[in-house]
This record gives structure tokens, sequence and C-alpha cells, in this order.
């Protein structure tokens, strides 16, 4: 069987469409944990367990906890746009995307066991 040159276009098309999902996928998963490394590391913890001098002053919320896994991704994009008791509001340092990103990363985190202390 010959490939029509058609049939073979098209194969180069959905096999870069493809390809770039995965890229794009792959980058998205960076920036969140690029996003927590700039912005919420110094509360939080690389661990997400809030066991910083900082975190343990301002009593950051420990990730792996039930009380915040238990909450929504909206709820946990609210709070992250804007702000909650000591936790500061983000809405005018990231993007919608960029919370969505970080609020998945979170939640990536609270499935990881906490750093031993
Ligand atoms: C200045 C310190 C500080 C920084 C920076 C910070 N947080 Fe927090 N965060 C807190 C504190 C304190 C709390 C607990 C708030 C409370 O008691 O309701 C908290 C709570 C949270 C909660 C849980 C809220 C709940 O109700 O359980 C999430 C999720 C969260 N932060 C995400 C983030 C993300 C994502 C970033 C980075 C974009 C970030 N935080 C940056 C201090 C911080």
């Amino acid at each position: 069987m010959k490939l029509s040159q058609k049939s073979v276009s098209w194969l180069v098309i959905l096999l870069f469409v493809a390809g770039y999902g995965l890229l794009a996928q792959e980058a998205s998963k960076t920036s969140g944990a690029a996003i927590f490394k700039n912005k919420c590391v110094i509360c939080h913890g690389a661990d997400g367990s809030g066991n910083t001098p900082l975190g343990k002053q301002l009593q950051a919320a420990n990730f792996h906890s039930k009380d915040v896994q238990k909450l929504s991704n909206a709820e946990l994009h609210k709070i992250v746009h804007d702000g909650q008791a000591n936790m500061p509001a983000f809405a005018d340092q990231l993007s919608d995307e960029e919370i969505t990103q970080v609020v998945k990363y979170v939640r990536q985190l609270g499935k990881t066991p906490a750093a031993k202390k």
C-alpha cells in the first residue's frame, strides 16, 4: 500500500499535535511547582507541611491534612486568590491559570508523604 501525500501530511500533523499536548502537560507541571517554590515555600515549606519558621509563626496550613485536602479545587483556588486569615491574597500576583496550576501542585504535595522532621 502506498500512502498518499495527503494522508502522510495528516499523520505528521497528528503526531505534532499529540507531541505538543504532551509537552504542554509537562510544562504546566513544572510551572505549578515553580510558582509554589517562588511564592509559597517560604510559609508552607517545600513539602507543603507548613513546617518553616515563618509558617509556624503564622500557622500556615499543612497540605497533608484532611482539612486542606477535603476542600474542592474551587475552594482552594478562591483561598489562594483572595487570601484567608494570615494567608496573603495572590490575586494581583498570579493569573487564574497560574492559580489553577499551583492548586494542582498543592493536591500533588498533599498526596506525597511529608518530609521527616
Ligand atoms: C506569608 C505566608 C504564606 C504564604 C506566602 C502562602 N501561604 Fe498559604 N497559608 C498561610 C497561612 C497562615 C494559612 C492558614 C490560613 C488560615 O488559618 O485560614 C494558609 C493556608 C493555605 C491553604 C489552606 C487553606 C485552608 O483553608 O485549609 C492553602 C491551600 C494555601 N495556603 C495555599 C497557598 C499557596 C498555593 C501559596 C502560594 C501561591 C501560599 N499558600 C502562600 C500562609 C501563607
